[in-house]
């Protein structure tokens, strides 16, 4: 049987690269469950839109919308704001919009992270122009200290140090998505810098 015990929390990935664990899986799903009965408290009576952002946001969706009682339906939009690296580019685009008009619904965004806000700030100005009848926000990590625009999560999963994190759906050029941790990557300098050289 492999070690799964403590010495083996700070996995080696790819070469130069290693991810220590933040938030276990078991607490991210038992958080999970406690943002679905407050969003449930909150809107007793309405059927409810999740709208998803790919592709971060999906596992936190998936699991989320299942653990939601009553009426929940969902859609997906897509935009780029990072580039391939660990530093936002700080420009936002839209790359896929969503299928259905959201139109008179109680829509709740969720999205994987808030950092500098400038991703949710574009889309919920973009949303309320389309006329919800309530328009939410829930994200599974908040890093405050990062924050330049003022954007307010109504459900927040968990507050994070200022780190670049991946797992649950956060990538590092598309890798580490599948992790069912979120956890703090690492990047060795010597490999960091012939990365950069190439
Ligand atoms: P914001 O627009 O700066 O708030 O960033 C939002 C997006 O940046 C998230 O949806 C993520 O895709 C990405 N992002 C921000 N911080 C991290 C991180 O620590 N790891 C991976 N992706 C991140
Ligand atoms: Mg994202």
């Amino acid at each position: 049987m492999p070690n799964r015990g403590k010495k083996q929390r700070k996995n080696k990935k790819a070469p130069g690269e290693s991810v220590k664990i933040l938030i276990s899986g078991p607490r991210i799903q038992r958080r999970i469950q406690a943002l679905a009965k407050q969003i449930r408290k909150d809107f007793p009576d309405e059927p409810l839109h999740l709208v998803s952002v790919l592709k971060g946001g999906v596992f936190f969706l998936t699991d989320l919308a299942r653990s939601i009682s009553g009426e929940v339906s969902f859609d997906f939009i897509a935009v780029s704001s990072y580039g391939q690296d660990t530093h936002s580019s700080g420009q936002v685009r839209l790359t896929r919009d969503l299928d259905s008009s959201i139109e008179g619904k109680t829509v709740i965004v969720v999205e994987d992270i808030l950092d500098t806000g400038m991703t949710l700030q574009y889309l919920l100005k973009l949303f309320q122009q389309r006329k919800p009848k309530h328009l939410r926000v829930a994200v599974l990590l908040d890093k405050p200290d990062r924050r330049i625009a003022p954007v307010h999560a109504d459900y927040v999963g968990f507050s994070i140090p200022n780190e670049f994190v991946v797992g649950y759906g956060l990538d590092y050029s598309e890798r580490y998505r599948n992790l069912p941790y979120v956890g703090v990557l690492s990047l060795d300098s010597k490999w960091a810098k012939k990365a950069a050289a190439k």
